[in-house]
This record gives C-alpha cells, structure tokens and sequence, in this order.
C-alpha cells in the first residue's frame, strides 16, 4: 500500500473550515537499528505541538482576494516548551517550511501564523525537526477549504524535515504521520507502508542528555559499504519484516541488528557498547542508536523488561557523568492528529442556529 491509499483523519471539510487548529505529532525513532533511512516508529506520550492560525483569508465564495493574495505568507510567531533555538524564519524552520509546502501544493493563497511548541529536545535523535514538519503540515492542512491527501501531507512533512537534517528520509517523518512501525519500500516514488509488530513488543528510550546534529551524524558515514555486510544487513531487514509479520520473536532478535550505520557513529556516545551489553543482558531484543542519535532504543518482550533495560542503560550513562532521561513506549503508538479547532464566531452560530433547527424537526416529527 502507498501512502496515496492511507485514508483517516485527513478528510476536506463540508463546512468552513475552521481559523484556527492545533496538531499534535509524536516523537519518533528512526532506522530501528535494521533499515537506515527505512524503517521508523512512532513514540507514546511526548511530541510537538503546533497552533496554525489564519491571518487573513480566502473570500467566503472560495476565490482569493487579492489583498490575501499578495500577503499568502507562513510566519513562525513563537517557539516555546524543550528547544527554543530554532529559527523563526519559516524557510529555515521545519514547520514553517512543511506549512509552505502544504499552501503551495494546496494553492491556497492565505496567510498564516504559527505557534510552536517543543515536547522533543532538540539534536536527541527523536525525530523532533519530523514532529515539528508533521504537526505544521496538518495543522496548517486544518485550515484550507479542501485537504491535501495523506499522500501530499507527507511530501510536505518531508519538505519540512528536509531544512534540519540536510535530507530528504521519511523514516521519522511517516510514523509521526501514520504512526505505527512504518517501512520505506520505494524511494522514488515514496512508497510507504505499516509493518505489524508482535503484541508482546515494548520499547525503551534513552535520551543521554547531550545534543548532536543530524547532519553532523550523517557526515561521519562512509558512502562505501563492503560487500559482505551489505548482504548481512540486507538479510538482517528481510529477516527483520519476517520476524515483525510473523510474530516470531527469537527471529526478531537475531535481526535487530546494525552492522553499516552503529559502527560508524558509536562513538559519538559516551558509553554505547557497554550500555547495549547491559541491555542485552537485561533482556533486550535487541539495542541500537535510535535515528542519528545522541538517544538509544531497545525492544523488549515485555513492558517490564523494557523498565528494567531502562535502568540499566541508565546507570551506564549516570556513571559516564551524563544526565540520561528514561521513556518507555509501546511500538504501536499513534500518529499526528488535530487535538484542538476554533471556528470563526458566524460559524459557530451559524452552525447552533442549524443544530436548534433539525432538533425542532426531529421532535415535531416525534410527535
Ligand atoms: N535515518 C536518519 C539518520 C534519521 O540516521 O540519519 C535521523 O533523522
């Protein structure tokens, strides 16, 4: 399945749209050790927020003033909550830029205004500049007259991911959309789809407390991959998605494993080796850097395993003098959604006056 064909949450509006949405998106880790750039999953309970609301407007008959025409613009009026130093210029923000993309791809001449709020720290390797594009590009999708199919969302999400880490990878950007564990099949086209995940499954998050860059991390890399571990890593995914399918959790451990992209950059984090032996140790299915990193994730069996692993990491990191920071999530989280709307006041009344309307209607005919 493409993401052309995902339907949910994203309908056109039978009714104005409304002045004013917010959209929550939800952290996210990327490459899941196996599939650099491919394979991403969605995080319970912390993500970015952002507030889209319309400066100025369409005229009511659906054609643009001209007044709105020269002003169709995307302004990044505040950044507030974990990470601060972003830019306010829309074409350097990820959620700017991913509301410019939704307006241009939407040719919706309208001119908005952007609130933002972090719930990712900024350079972890959560997906935060993802959450940012994804939550601007659906909140801004909330105000147009007709939606953008999941499909275009996702381009615009991806544009927007593209102003921090230099690249173009959906690996973040479609399970903070979709949610889920999702796998990137087909680059050009973008083709994505959800990969079911054994019920048993939890995973645990480690934020060591330092930043890196994801351009920094993706500049260490080596372009050249020896031969044999590509064949090793290629089998590792296919066994990976089979493992994930089937349920089959001795499979699944076997195959979370890295052998091009971990090498390469564990050493950007204090600690690594001797903090994947202890999960490993403690019961993990398997341990990995999770996205460009300074973060770690592990998958465990169970969510109390998944807590001990936790600690254990931890206690690695604490004794390296970091200040580490424990999530624990379930694997199938969901993906973005509008968690708050306000409709102009007419809207409202009008929509009241014809709610009280049907309601008159319905008790004469009871009658
Ligand atoms: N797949 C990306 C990387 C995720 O590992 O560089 C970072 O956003």
């Amino acid at each position: 399945m493409t993401a052309k064909n995902t339907r949910g949450g994203f309908a056109a509006h039978v009714t104005p749209p409304p002045i004013e949405a917010v959209a929550f998106a939800p952290a996210s880790v990327g490459n899941v050790g196996v599939g650099f750039d491919i394979l991403g999953f969605a995080l319970e309970g912390f993500g970015d927020r952002v507030r889209a609301r319309r400066v100025t407007g369409e005229s009511a008959t659906g054609s643009a003033t001209e007044s709105a025409r020269e002003s169709a613009s995307v302004r990044v009026a505040s950044i507030s909550g974990l990470s601060t130093r972003i830019s306010l210029e829309p074409e350097r923000n990820t959620a700017g830029r991913a509301a410019l993309e939704v307006l241009r791809l939407a040719r919706a001449e309208i001119a908005l205004e952007l609130e933002i709020e972090k719930g990712i720290p900024l350079g972890s390797g959560l997906g935060g500049s993802a959450a940012s594009a994804v939550a601007g590009a659906l909140a801004a999708n909330a105000l147009l007259k007709k939606s953008l199919n999941p499909q275009e969302l996702l381009a615009a999400s991806l544009a927007g991911e593209a102003v921090a880490s230099g690249a173009t990878h959906a690996d973040n950007v479609a399970p903070s959309l979709f949610g889920g564990l999702q796998l990137i099949y087909s680059l050009h086209p973008l083709a994505i789809t959800r990969v079911p995940v054994p019920a048993a499954v939890h995973c645990v998050v480690v934020h060591p407390g330092f930043e890196l860059e994801t351009r920094m991390a993706r500049a260490v890399l080596n372009g050249q991959v020896p031969l044999e571990k590509f064949v090793r890593q290629t089998a590792s995914v296919a066994g990976f998605i089979k493992a994930c399918m089937s349920g089959d959790l001795e499979l699944l451990s076997e195959t979370l494993r890295d052998d091009v992209i971990e090498p390469q950059r564990a050493h950007l984090i204090p600690g690594f080796e001797e903090a994947k032996i202890a999960a490993l140790k403690a019961g993990a299915l398997g341990f990995s850097i999770s996205g460009a990193g300074p973060s770690v994730f592990a998958w465990a069996p169970s969510e109390a395993s998944s807590r001990r692993i936790g600690q254990v990491v931890k206690k690695v990191f604490l004794q390296r003098g970091l200040e580490p920071t424990v999530f624990v999530s379930s694997v199938a989280a969901k993906g973005a959604r509008i968690v708050a709307q306000k409709r102009a006041a007419r809207i409202v009344a009008q929509k009241r006056a014809s709610q009280r309307v049907l309601k008159r209607a319905s008790q004469r005919a009871s009658r």
